[in-house]
């Protein structure tokens, strides 16, 4: 019988995966990964932050499938062996969740309605000019399967909008595109709310700093939903209580949970969620994940394979 491994280390959430890639397939066995289990010899693994034990004990796994978009927290190359193919999940009914959030952030940004909810505290009725979208170009770093998405959802709604990506497209759908390092302070500095949804990479770390942040238009606003480890916090910090900066969305932390004394819970113009911008949807992932299988069981390459050297 051929046998599927599930690896995520909430036991709650291991079931819950496999309820849902039962109902996808009958032909395949799914098994539950605990430190106590035996080695079964399975074909493939689903994992989420999975331990090295697994991958020294299943030998004849033939590739990995990671619950998530963001693959930096899997060891591939280091926990995952080098030679084993990974394949994360490309949208997964994420991307639209996360142009949602962006456009929560952009909101927050222009602070469009926070005059009215001013007003209803004192019960008076008063109308203002809308803000104007020219004055409030919006930059997203990452144009992939989520950035592509957020930057035209944020687009269509009238807003100037470029996006910063490693390679170059063609058809960006209204979407000026910045490519790589040479044209990075060209993006920057055109842009006053900042979306981050790249991939925690050595080339991303630490990518929104006290320098990259000066190179913004003024009064600007960040809002970061990819990573944590993306954000000097410090730096932030200090833009913000100066002034540089308006404000912050995050959503993504160094440590999560975010510990109760970190001073950004506290900060006046900094609002906090506790990593929820995008989750993976059950049906469509545990589907893209068997439908990827089945690429794999008739010799074809699915999409979304790790690069191992670009760590994305
Ligand atoms: N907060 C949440 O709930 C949540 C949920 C899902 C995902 N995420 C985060 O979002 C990230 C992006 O996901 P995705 O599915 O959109 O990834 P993706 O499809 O791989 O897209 C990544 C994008 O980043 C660009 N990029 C990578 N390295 C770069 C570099 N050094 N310089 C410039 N551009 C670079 C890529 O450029 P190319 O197009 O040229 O390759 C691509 O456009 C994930 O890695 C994860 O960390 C967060």
């Amino acid at each position: 019988m051929n046998k599927i491994l599930i690896a995520v280390s909430n036991l709650d959430y291991a079931r819950e995966w496999a309820e849902s890639f039962k109902q996808q397939s009958s032909e395949w066995t799914f098994h539950i990964w605990t430190p106590e289990s035996p080695p079964i010899g399975a074909h493939y693994a689903v994992v989420w932050q999975p331990p090295q034990a697994l991958f020294k004990q299943e030998k004849n796994l033939k590739a990995v499938f990671n619950l998530g978009a963001g693959v930096d927290a899997l060891g591939v190359g280091t926990v995952i062996p080098k030679e084993l193919p990974v394949y994360r999940v490309e949208d997964g009914g994420m991307a639209a969740q996360m142009a949602e959030y962006a456009i929560y952030g952009v909101i927050l940004a222009t602070g469009r309605f926070d005059v009215y909810a001013r007003q209803q505290a004192e019960r008076r009725w008063q109308t203002h000019a809308p803000i104007l979208r020219a004055q409030w170009p919006v930059g997203v770093m990452g144009y992939g399967q989520i950035g592509a998405q957020v930057a035209q959802s944020v687009a269509q709604l009238g807003y100037t909008v470029a996006a910063w990506a490693r390679s170059k497209r063609t058809e960006t759908q209204g979407v000026e595109l910045f490519t790589g390092a040479a044209q990075f302070e060209q993006f920057l500095q055109r842009t006053r709310i900042l979306i981050n949804v790249l991939p925690l990479t050595d080339a991303t770390r630490g990518i929104i700093n006290r320098r990259t942040l000066a190179l913004l238009r003024p009064d600007g606003f960040v809002i970061n939903m990819a990573r944590g480890a993306h954000v000097v916090d410090e730096d932030l910090l200090a833009a913000v209580r100066s002034r540089q900066l308006r404000g912050a969305l995050l959503d993504v932390f160094h440590t999560e949970p975010l510990p109760a004394e970190h001073p950004f819970w506290t900060e006046p113009g900094i609002t906090i969620t506790p990593h929820i911008a995008g989750i993976s949807m059950r049906q469509e992932t545990t589907a893209q994940i068997m439908h990827k299988i089945a690429l794999l069981q008739q010799g074809q390459e699915p999409s979304g394979r790790v690069d191992t050297q670009l760590q994305y």
